[in-house]
This record gives structure tokens, sequence and C-alpha cells, in this order.
């Protein structure tokens, strides 16, 4: 997958995306992520790529020319190698759809994304009318710009990608795919300070402890985001199980 990152602030980028699974990821040639500056793609002595609000008010706006400028030359070097397959052009900011693990699987399917951070007090509103394909939020709260918000999207996109973690299993057990929140782990030692790891999970019986971590799941659902079992793929037997841990409580 290519990701292609516009930002004020390249080097807020450096970090995370020289660590962990995004290096590995990169190293391997599973992703290939460009950071691009948008000041680059203005044409005057100052650079500049904001100004402020026609009709008044505090704050300066995001000018359309350098944002439309610097997708239409990320967009033609890929059609120049792939032809015209799909491309999201996703703007980061507190007014697009919430994101979730449902975009996050979405947004994994595509061979490209285009990702905007805004900053300041906004955007020129053509670049949503007539640019972006997407307007993506990370939650509702307001943050000083969209880097961070895109260094959370594009962790849960790189993350799904197949050979990006040790184990192709590993992301189909993780909550909200499953439509539950995950069961408690542990590992070595069995006991710390006095507090022991359920004996189910030393027990070695496989079926015995699926079980046992699939009703955990559900339980810590059921206590922390009982809205998600509305939505979640669960059977007779579990939603009997929830009515009678529902009752208990
Ligand atoms: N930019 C500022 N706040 C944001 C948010 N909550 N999500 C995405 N982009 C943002």
């Amino acid at each position: 997958m290519q990701i292609d990152i516009l930002t004020l602030f390249p080097q807020m980028f450096q970090g995370p995306f020289s660590t962990g699974i995004f290096k590995r990821a990169i190293d391997r040639r599973l992703i290939q992520v460009n950071i691009h500056n948008i000041r680059d793609y203005t044409h005057d002595k100052s650079h500049t790529v904001d100004d402020y609000a026609y009709g008044g008010g505090a704050g300066m706006v995001l000018k359309p020319e350098p944002i439309f400028e610097a997708v239409e030359s990320i967009k033609s070097d890929i059609c120049l190698k792939e032809g015209g397959s799909e491309l999201p052009i996703i703007l980061l900011t507190p007014q697009g759809r919430l994101f979730c693990q449902q975009i996050a699987q979405e947004l994994s399917r595509y061979s490209h994304l285009i990702l905007i951070c805004g900053r300041y007090e906004g955007v020129d509103e053509r670049v949503r009318e007539h640019l972006v394909t997407d307007e993506i939020s990370i939650g509702d709260y307001v943050l000083g710009g969209g880097e961070l918000a895109a260094m959370v999207v594009v962790d849960a996109v790189v993350r799904l990608l197949p050979g990006v973690l040790g184990s192709e299993a590993s992301p189909l057990d993780d909550s909200y795919t499953t439509g539950l929140l995950e069961y408690p782990q542990y590992t070595r030692p069995d006991v710390y300070r006095g507090w022991a790891v359920p004996e189910v999970l030393l027990s070695g019986n496989h079926a015995q402890i699926a079980k046992w971590r699939h009703e955990q799941a559900i339980l810590r659902t059921l206590k922390r985001r009982p809205e998600l079992l509305d939505k979640a793929n669960l059977g007779l037997e579990e939603r009997q199980l929830i009515e009678r841990l529902r009752k208990d409580s």
C-alpha cells in the first residue's frame, strides 16, 4: 500500500514512522509512506498556505491552491504507475465520519491512500467539495491539526495488511473485529504478588480455554461497552449467557 500524507508539519511523522511496526512494514516494502509538505506547493515568496476567512472571524483558513496542486501531483504520479484505480482522498477533520475498526478494514483494501491533515481554523470549503472523497474524525474532540489523527488512521490500517503483524491470525482476534472487547491476557509468572492466573489458562485444555475467553470477552463488553453487544454477531447460547449475566449483575 502507498500512503501519501499532506501536512504543514512533516517532522511530526519522523518518530512514528521510524519505529515499531511502521518501520518493519516500510523496510519489508509492505507499505510506502510519502510525507508531503503542503508549503512546497506554494508559488509566492513567503510560501503562504493560509489566509483570513471571508466574512471575518478569528483564525486562518488553509488556502485551496497548494492542497489541490499537491493532490493532483501525487495523483498523476500514481496514474502513471498504475492507471485509474480508485483512490481515496481523505481529509482529517473533527467534522468527518467517526473512525472505527470497520473503516480501518475498508481502507485496508485500497492500494493507495491520500491523507490531508487540516490545521488552523479550517480548510477552504472547495477542498471538501471538489477534491476530497472522504472526511474522517478520530473522535469527538478537537486536536491542533490532523497529523495525530492521520497517524491513528495509518496505524489502524497498516496493522491489518497481510504480513505486517507477526501472525496472520492476530488482527482477527482484536477487540472490535470480533464485535467484542478482548478477553483478559496473562503471561508469566503464574502467581505475581499473590495474584494468580486463572487456573483454566494453565490447564492445557484448549476447548475450555476458548470457552472461558469467549465468556470473558462477553462479560467485559457487557460491563464496559454494553451497546456493542447489540451489534455483535452472537448465537442463541451467547445471547442466553448475556441475559443470565445481566440478571446476576
Ligand atoms: N483535526 C482536529 N481534530 C481532529 C479530530 N478529532 N479528528 C480528525 N482530525 C482532526
